[in-house]
């Protein structure tokens, strides 16, 4: 299978380090999924995938909310047929004392969560 068939999905891809990961997959050949609440940098961001030689779609996305997660990762297989690499990057650096970080944690976990349910389906019907 050639790089330009694999698919990877990035959250948090508007900027900072997801922004760098899609472009480095998108100089990869790899088809790239874009996701993170602002719309507009996700559109600029699939621009300049492409003009690097990738495909790329943005899809709009809060990962707070189950089904936009589950909208994203069928966007990604009605898009390109496959989802690969999932990389859930998106959230915040919290500095604070551990007893006010409680929320954020529990947050970031429901991400993480919500994500794997959402895309095991596309996963295992490759398998
Ligand atoms: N930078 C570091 O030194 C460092 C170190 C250790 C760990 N990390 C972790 O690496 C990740 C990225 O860090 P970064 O420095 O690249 O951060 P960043 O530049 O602030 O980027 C955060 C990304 O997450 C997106 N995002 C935030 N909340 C979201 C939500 N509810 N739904 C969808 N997207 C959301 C933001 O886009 P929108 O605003 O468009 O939604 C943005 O694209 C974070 O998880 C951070 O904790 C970073």
């Amino acid at each position: 299978m050639s790089r330009s068939q694999r698919v990877a999905v990035i959250t948090g891809a508007s900027s900072g380090i997801g922004r760098a990961t899609a472009l480095r997959f998108a100089d990869a050949g790899w088809s790239v999924v874009l996701a993170s609440r602002r719309g507009p940098a996700l559109t600029e961001l699939a621009e300049e995938c492409t003009a690097r030689g990738g495909r790329a779609t943005a899809v709009p996305t809060d990962v707070t909310v189950h089904a936009e997660v589950q909208a994203l990762a069928d966007a990604a297989v009605a898009a390109y047929g496959r989802i690969d690499v999932w990389v859930n990057n998106a959230a915040v650096s919290v500095f604070a004392p551990s007893s006010r970080c409680r929320s954020t944690t529990s947050g970031g976990c429901s991400m993480s969560t919500s994500s794997a349910t959402s895309t095991a389906p596309a996963q295992l019907s490759r398998s």
